[in-house]
């Protein structure tokens, strides 16, 4: 079945996210593509996709989909349009998170023919406590773009979209209860800081800003995304979590992709 076109979406605050999503379309052989990354802003408006194929691509929080993914997700709708859903996590478990996504995008208009979870370098992995260091690497892309091929083979096998089955993701429901998270943010250290504002660029929820000679960082607020601890050239903010040291212990064993088609 032919499409116009791919419209790849993602909230992705430290790129695993966007960068597994990028393979994907590059394993589906194509080069051009509509973009749109959801990690820095609210849509303005409703967007109705129809004639494409959507890759949707989020991170796992705590199990879920990360609320403010969800909320920036919902701006669109498909008029059974087929999507592709993909989760990052950070080689503990994506538990509920992929069921949530896909049952969202059936939701909202969406055909979630094929789904896979992928692994990305953990937010709280730091030198002393990695956790999925480096992922995706060059194995997880590769299975990125193999899972594109495949995709693009179910999708290419049927005559009209409706066809298209939707595969049993592994998953709970009800989903996971949202745990209740302490709010905490980046601590920063005046000494390192040059100013360059990176953190305050690449927060996606507008958390940390500079206020007088001071970088502040609304803890109620922050996701815990650690991309500006992640982004910040000089080292000057940094996230500590007990979390760090026992992912780092309990999760090192390397875990693979695994897709739903
Ligand atoms: C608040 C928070 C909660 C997380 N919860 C999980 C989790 O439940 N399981 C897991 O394996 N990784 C978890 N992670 C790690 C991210 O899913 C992982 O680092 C992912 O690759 C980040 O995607 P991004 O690079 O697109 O932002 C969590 C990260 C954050 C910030």
């Amino acid at each position: 079945m032919r499409f116009k076109n791919i419209h790849v979406i993602y909230f992705s605050p430290t790129h695993t996210s966007a960068r597994i999503a990028h393979a994907l379309v590059e394993g589906m052989g194509i080069t051009a593509y509509h973009e749109t990354d959801l990690t820095y802003r609210t849509p303005d408006a409703e967007e109705h996709i129809d004639d494409e194929l959507a890759i949707i691509a989020v991170p796992v929080y705590a199990g879920r989909v990360p609320a403010v993914a969800l909320e920036r997700l919902r701006y669109f709708k498909g008029n059974n349009t087929p999507a592709v859903a993909v989760v990052l996590y950070g080689n503990r478990d994506f538990d509920d998170a992929l069921l949530e996504l896909t049952d969202t995008l059936t939701a909202q208009g969406f055909i979630p023919f094929a789904a896979g979870a992928f692994i990305g370098e953990h937010s709280f992995s730091r030198p002393e406590f990695p956790v999925a260091e480096g992922r995706p690497d060059e194995a997880d892309l590769a299975a990125a773009m193999h899972f594109g091929e495949e995709a693009l083979a179910k999708l290419n096998a049927v005559t009209t979209f409706e066809d298209l089955s939707v595969p049993t993701i592994r998953g709970n429901r009800p989903y996971k209860a949202p745990r209740a998270a302490q709010a905490q943010s980046p601590a920063w250290d005046a000494a390192l800081c040059t100013f360059c504002e990176t953190c305050t660029e690449v927060c996606p929820v507008d958390a940390i800003r500079l206020e007088g000679d001071e970088i502040r960082s609304d803890a109620e607020r922050c996701l815990k995304c650690c991309a500006c601890v992640k982004e910040c050239p000089t080292g000057a903010l940094t996230f500590d979590t007990p979390f760090s040291a026992m992912l780092a212990k309990n999760c090192a064993a390397r875990k693979e992709p695994e897709v739903f088609l």
